[in-house]
């Protein structure tokens, strides 16, 4: 164990300093106080030093022991992680609930993964190979769906001397060893803050899906791409990254609460527990780890939890999955640097944010990414891939953009979805306001998606693009001089952007058919809209008036499709087209 220790010399909050900590190092943990609160050193000035504290320092007393731990703020990965909520600092929150209430008491310490649990293990790896970090030694299987590889840690390499056999073992357990006499088991730490190596960034060119209709046709995102949630207060952030979680086509899910009210976060771990999978019909959390804050955690734990959960996502990153980070809100995040920092009476930047903001936040999304990963690359065999996506929430105040933590994270992030309060409060949800909005990913996606989407995809997009715009265009000419101004044919392109509002870009999270899209039903969906406005203006070229047009239950009709479940979805569409055609057709013929 660790010798240096030091006393406290001074308590501010979630900052302490210690005297006598001569040796220590920036990033290390400390244990602080009688009670052993876990800290980390910020800043080094001479013997003392200045150590963040994850825990609640109030009732401590100057003089009390800090105790350099040798190490940074590392966490523990390894089989039985996923289906866990930890805090920011890796305690299993329902362990500690268990023995200590919902007020978990400071101090507590617990295991991180179960430490008795057996797993069946299946080696990989022989007796006599040469393996390096990432090389597969054997698996698991974590959950019913998926295996969980155990990998030789980065950075260790050797021949392997012993490796157990078929059988079922605990993390702790030794299962190989190396001709150095390294002893490997199915465990291994990580420092929160390195971001876990990989041999090269690959090209974008998959997208990320996430079943939100304006998400995965207006602005989507690649696997392995970032985007941010910026949005005022209840515009819908959390339940955008709720549906993102439930949806997305990625094989694990990491959600970060890191949340400012109390019953938000007893609200996600009330939640997500109930959720069903879509893909399996067993439990989401089977694929899923949640990393909270409590409302009783300081600050600095709000900073450890976003690097602990995007370490997590590395993890399995590494072994070749896709998985998506949610981080809700990186606000709360920024928020805590602050606080830190003006702590530490550091010169500070715009709005009282430290100046290094931008580097740390950029830091942050740039651990996002699609990968080759680590690990020996065989005959015959291209190695293996895995990604991270991250979706960071932001709560600017009053709903400003313009303020620092969504500015620096717009500066770094691929994909903006702006939440607009007005938008919210006429129940346009989700409140993604189109103008705004916008994806730097769309060139690198445009061929996957005329691959692999419903037909169309790319040219009905852009069709519905330029409605939006021009609907915006209009919108201003009728607030200037109201809408007897326009023409009919502008009045319909007011309509149809109307339906293209109303029908495709709202999608209710709370309706069973509605709150997941997927890829067929948004392209045909669209596809059905911008047949129908091509429809109506090609009857109005024909002499047809606007008013028997919309009048027409036809248009209710195709308003009603987005209502229809995706099972089965194109073939009942394609009637309705059919119909709408017809009753176009007729009142063409009517006119005429
Ligand atoms: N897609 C949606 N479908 C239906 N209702 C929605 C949708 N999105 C948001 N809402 C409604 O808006 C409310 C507020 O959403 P949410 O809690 O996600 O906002 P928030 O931006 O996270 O708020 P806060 O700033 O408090 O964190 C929800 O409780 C819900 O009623
Ligand atoms: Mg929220």
């Amino acid at each position: 164990m660790a010798d240096i220790a030091g006393k406290l010399v001074r308590i501010s909050g979630p900052m302490i300093a210690a005297d006598g900590m001569l040796g220590v190092a920036m990033g290390e943990m400390v244990k602080v106080g009688k009670l052993g609160l876990m800290g980390e050193v910020i800043r080094i000035d001479g013997e003392t030093a200045y150590a963040q504290v994850y825990e609640d320092t109030s009732g401590m007393f100057l003089g009390e022991p800090v105790v350099a731990q040798g190490a940074p703020l590392s966490i523990e990965l390894g089989p039985g992680l996923l289906g866990q909520t930890y805090d920011g600092i890796q305690r299993p929150l329902i362990d500690l609930q268990k023995t200590s209430g919902d007020f978990i008491d400071r101090g507590l310490s617990a295991d991180p993964l179960d430490y008795t649990k057996k797993w069946a293990f299946t080696p990989k790896a022989a007796v006599g190979q040469e393996v390096t970090g990432g090389d597969y030694l054997g698996s698991v299987p974590e959950t019913e769906y998926l295996d969980h590889n155990i990998m030789v840690p980065p950075g260790v390499s050797g021949k392997i001397k012993t490796i157990v056999g078929t059988g079922e073992y605990t993390v702790q357990e030794t299962i190989a060893t190396l001709e150095d006499g390294t002893e490997l088991t199915m465990t291994h730490k990580w420092p929160v803050k390195l971001p876990r190596p990989f041999k090269k960034k690959l090209p974008m060119n998959q997208p990320f899906i996430t079943g939100q209709r304006v998400l995965d046709m207006l602005f989507p995102i690649a696997l392995g791409g970032s985007a941010i949630v910026p949005g005022g207060f209840g515009t819908g952030k959390t339940v955008v990254e709720q549906q993102i979680s439930k949806f997305c086509n990625a094989d694990i899910i990491v959600y970060v609460g890191c949340g400012e009210r109390g019953n938000e976060m007893a609200d996600v771990l009330d939640e997500f527990p109930k959720l069903r999978d879509p893909k399996t019909g067993g439990p989401l959390m089977n694929r899923m780890i949640l990393v909270v804050n409590t409302s009783n955690m300081p600050v600095a734990a709000r900073e450890a939890s976003v690097y602990t959960g995007i370490t997590l996502g590395e993890y399995y990153r590494d072994q070749g999955y896709s998985v998506a980070m949610m981080a809700d809100s990186t606000s709360r995040w920024a928020e805590a640097l602050r606080e830190i920092s003006s702590r530490l009476e550091e010169m500070p930047g715009e709005e009282g944010y430290p100046t290094y903001l931008s580097t740390r936040t950029a830091e942050f999304y740039e651990r996002a990414g699609r990968v080759d990963c680590i690990g020996t690359i065989t005959k015959g065999d291209e190695g293996r891939r895995g990604s991270l996506t991250l979706v960071g929430a932001v709560s600017p105040p009053g709903g400003d953009f313009s303020e620092p933590v969504t500015q620096n994270s717009m500066r770094v992030a691929g994909g903006f979805w702006a939440l607009d309060a007005k938008l919210a409060y006429s129940r346009h949800y989700p409140a993604i306001n189109w103008n705004m909005s916008y994806s730097l990913y769309l060139n690198d996606l445009d061929s996957w998606f005329r691959e692999n989407a419903p037909a169309g995809w790319m040219e009905n997009r852009q069709k519905a693009v330029d409605l939006l715009q021009r609907d915006t265009e209009l919108q201003e000419i009728v607030q200037l001089v109201g809408p007897d101004a326009l023409q009919e044919h502008e009045r319909l392109v007011l309509e149809m952007a109307r339906m293209v509002k109303e029908t495709f870009l709202q999608q209710n999270a709370f309706s069973d058919d509605d709150a997941y899209s997927s890829l067929d039903k948004t392209g045909h969906l669209i596809e059905a809209l911008m047949l129908f406005y091509a429809e109506c203006e090609s009857a109005l070229s024909a002499g047809v008036t606007l008013e028997s047009i919309l009048s027409h239950p036809i248009r209710e009709e195709v308003s009603r499709l987005r209502e229809l479940n995706p099972e089965g979805f194109v073939e009942k569409k394609e009637k309705v087209v059919q119909e709408m055609k017809a009753a176009l057709q007729g009142l063409v013929e009517k006119a005429a």
